[in-house]
């Protein structure tokens, strides 16, 4: 199932061509997902989704997507080969701001679910939020408290960063919405959970590590925040007792 392809270097700012099936699948994502975040999507992703003009059409060029990114938050996306990455050289180039994207894009049979994150959920489910500084300071958050942290301590960073920007829930107005780019780019997981079908609770560091974060499977517990500023509360609490 490797899509790699033998020119590639295994960190590039260099664009890639796919194939006409991989834009394909990436406009038939596009159009099928397109609904479900105009439903459900929290107003912070659907404000950065309307800046960053993703193509609905072809698989986007990271030039265009660094054009709109890097003059509003200093943060550029950069091309992996690595499929589902290790959590120490993502942060490594966390803390220089930039957004590693995977060069893998699921097949026509994952379009439901794929359990390694593709380029679909890379650019689609996180991009639109890089291009607001209000997000991309949450971002920052995280690397200088992983880079430091002992073993034990970056297992609970990454399940704070799991269930907060990949698969967390906010609450807004009335209504609970949808902030992590996990389920923003997932048809199935997103309708599962905004039907109810996924217990929530509140997000406080003592919750989020107390559980295991689903990878192969939909998430059995998500957990909701009251805004971007609360989580970033609540981040601090477990960071700055590192
Ligand atoms: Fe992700």
């Amino acid at each position: 199932m490797t899509l790699h392809r033998n020119e590639t270097v295994a960190l590039s700012g260099r664009d890639l061509a796919f194939s006409q099936a991989q834009h394909a699948v990436w406009r038939d994502l596009y159009a099928r997902q397109l609904p479900n975040v105009q439903k459900y999507a929290c107003a912070e992703y659907l404000q950065g989704f309307a800046l960053l003009g993703l193509s609905a059409e072809r698989i986007p060029q990271l030039a265009e997507l660094n054009t709109a990114i890097t003059p509003r938050t200093g943060w550029r996306t950069v091309r992996t080969v690595v499929r589902y990455s290790d959590a120490v050289p993502w942060y490594h180039h966390f803390a220089k701001r930039q957004f590693l994207i995977t060069d893998y894009m699921r097949e026509r049979h994952e379009m439901d679910f794929t359990p390694e994150p593709d380029m679909f959920h890379d650019i689609f489910g996180h991009l639109p939020f890089m291009v607001l500084p209000g997000y991309t300071a949450l971002q920052e958050l995280f690397a200088p408290a992983f880079l430091k942290a002992t073993p034990q301590q970056r297992e609970n960073i990454k399940r704070l960063a799991w269930f907060s920007t990949e698969f967390g829930l906010i609450r807004q107005g009335d209504q609970t919405k949808v902030f992590g780019a996990g389920l923003l780019s997932s048809y199935g997981e997103i309708q599962h959970v905004m039907q109810g079908k996924t217990p929530v609770r509140p997000f406080t560091m003592e919750n989020v590590i107390g559980y295991e974060k689903a990878i192969y499977t939909f998430n059995e517990v998500l957990f909701v925040f009251d805004s971007v500023e609360a989580l970033k509360a609540e981040l601090a609490r477990y960071f700055d007792a590192l």
